[in-house]
């Protein structure tokens, strides 16, 4: 092993751009300790036969958006690693093969950077009114809410936000959850059962895949956006009960959903819709929703899931519905039982929020201003929401004009599998009311010019983050009797008994889930690759 004094340290850069064709073709080695470290924009590429080889100790780190690619006969390995150690190493190998490899970044957040990419879609995350909310909150109950929200976990920080949200939604009653991805699991796991028919849009988040694989439901994927498949699998359910899942507006292809059409469709079912308005509370109708917009607030077919965390400004999530809803999932909904509460200094910072929103339309309006400038800058068909979409194509290439951006100041939201449902990679680029329009104005025509330069033809795998087929419906062959926690006695062993359909490969270390079908999507032109609706 090399001596600390003596240890690699020659930084090994390629010029953006130059990574598709020009690579590093030597051998990089690493010794213990020593590091190969790609900045921002910089990639480190070994071609056939090329090895980049970690020693045990060594570390192979890529920067934000920096991608370490090993072609085919390439090694990147680490030796003397067994167990569970091997099987990370494999699958970061694999990872990094398909140019799928995330990292926290710090720089990501720097204050002088063209914020393109962070959720903030009303400049409210560090508005002084929601700072002093919060800090008073902070004073008066702590830093947290110490325990469960059924035990001493509840304080009037709670009470006053679900009132507010309740207000700002038009919904007879709000349940806060510590964030937007609990909410909508404890809603379907709450929900669910093995007579209750899950109905989900292909395109949903994960929180909603996951709540539907943790329902104890049988699934079915309706493809996205199509009523008539919608209306189908209603119809010839099994089930007694079912519910329909959807989001108001969808968080990657920026399209919105015929709210009016679905709900009508589960009323003539006796079906529930659930809608997740991550990207609509604070964004559609006047910032009340889309739900609200659509006349849909507080009709009793009709559920509303929400996050605090985008346009609210703060963290944390919620569920709106009736009085009766709320109860059941206060009783049963795992992740509000059994998960400390929000945090008493988020839940006032949201409530104000929720005041803010009201108070203030000129913030929605100023938020749809600059969507629809970025949109017109960046050469996309403008979408409903704050984000605006540009289609790279391939995930390196969307990795590489992210990490291209970055090093000149500009910070894009970079989706690649499995974030999106069709497998093709693209840049997200948020708008914020109170953002400089000018600079935004720029980076986003910048952003369509790189992606322009590197977009790649690509042909991605059809399937869904559902790991089925839209259309299919999958139906969970294990059944829990009541019994222990677990679902099984203490010293038994269970195994899933998952067909191909459910797709074991959810994890982002997979890539994409992969439901079969393989048509290819190619990648061209200058659109958005956005469906419409
Ligand atoms: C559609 C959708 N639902 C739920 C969530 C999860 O919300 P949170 O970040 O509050 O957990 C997100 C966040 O990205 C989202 O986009």
């Amino acid at each position: 092993m090399a001596e600390p004094s003596t240890r690699v340290r020659a930084a090994v850069r390629s010029e953006v751009g130059a990574e598709t064709g020009n690579g590093v073709r030597a051998e990089i080695r690493a010794e213990a300790g020593a590091g190969i470290r790609a900045e921002a924009g910089a990639g480190i590429r070994a071609e056939a036969g090329a090895g980049i080889r970690a020693e045990a100790g060594a570390g192979i780190r890529a920067e934000a958006g920096a991608g370490i690619r090993a072609e085919a006969g390439a090694e990147v390995r680490a030796a003397g690693r067994t167990g569970m150690d091997a099987w990370l190493l494999a699958a970061a190998d694999r990872r990094a093969a398909a140019d799928l490899v995330r990292a926290t970044d710090v720089r990501r957040s720097r204050p002088h950077l063209v914020d393109l990419a962070s959720n903030d879609y009303l400049g409210l995350g560090r508005d002084p009114r929601l700072r002093e909310a919060a800090a008073a909150a902070l004073a008066e109950h702590g830093a947290g809410a110490r325990a469960s929200r059924v035990v001493t976990g509840t304080s009037p920080a709670h009470v006053e936000l679900e009132r507010e949200l309740a207000r700002l939604t038009g919904q007879p009653a709000a349940l806060a959850f510590s964030s937007g991805y609990t909410a909508n699991i404890g809603l379907l796991t709450a929900l669910g059962d093995p007579d209750t028919l899950l109905v989900s849009d292909a395109h949903v988040h994960a929180s909603l895949v996951d709540g539907a694989r943790l329902s104890r439901s049988p699934v079915a994927i309706c493809p996205h956006a199509d009523l008539p498949a919608l209306a189908r699998l209603l119809r010839e359910r099994r089930e007694s009960r079912a519910v329909v899942v959807v989001e108001s507006i969808y968080s990657v292809l920026g399209d919105a959903a015929d709210l009016a059409g679905i709900a009508a469709l589960c009323a003539e079912s006796d079906a529930l819709l659930v809608v997740d308005e991550a990207h609509g509370v604070g964004v559609a109708g006047a910032g009340r929703g889309a739900v609200h917009a659509a006349g849909l607030a507080g009709a009793p077919h009709v559920a509303v899931t929400a996050t605090l965390s985008k346009a609210l400004g703060a963290q944390g999530g919620a569920v709106l519905g009736s009085t009766l809803l709320r109860e059941h999932l206060v009783n049963t909904a795992r992740t509000f039982v059994f998960d400390t509460g929000l945090a008493p200094a988020a839940a006032a910072a949201a409530a104000e929020a929720c005041r803010i929103v009201t108070a203030e339309p000129e913030r929605v309006a100023a938020l749809h201003e600059a969507a629809v400038r970025i949109a017109e800058a960046a050469g996309v068909d403008h979408a409903p929401g704050a984000v605006q979409s540009i289609l790279v194509g391939s995930p390196v290439a969307a990795a590489q004009v992210a990490a291209r951006l970055l090093a000149e100041g500009i910070a894009v939201g970079c989706f690649r599998p499995p974030s999106v449902p069709d497998g093709i990679s693209r840049l997200r680029l948020t708008a914020r009311a109170g953002m400089d329009l000018d600079r935004a104005v720029e980076a986003a025509a910048r952003a369509a010019e790189y992606s322009a330069e590197f977009r790649t033809e690509y042909s991605a795998e059809h399937g869904t983050e559902h790991g089925t087929e839209p259309g299919a419906c999958y139906r969970p062959k294990h059944r829990t009797e009541p019994g222990a926690e677990h679902g099984t006695e203490h010293g038994a062993l269970r195994r899933p008994e998952h067909g191909a359909e459910h797709s074991p490969e959810h994890s982002a270390d997979a890539g994409h889930p992969q439901g079969g079908g393989g048509a290819a999507l190619a990648a061209t032109g200058t659109t958005s690759g956005r469906r419409t609706t």
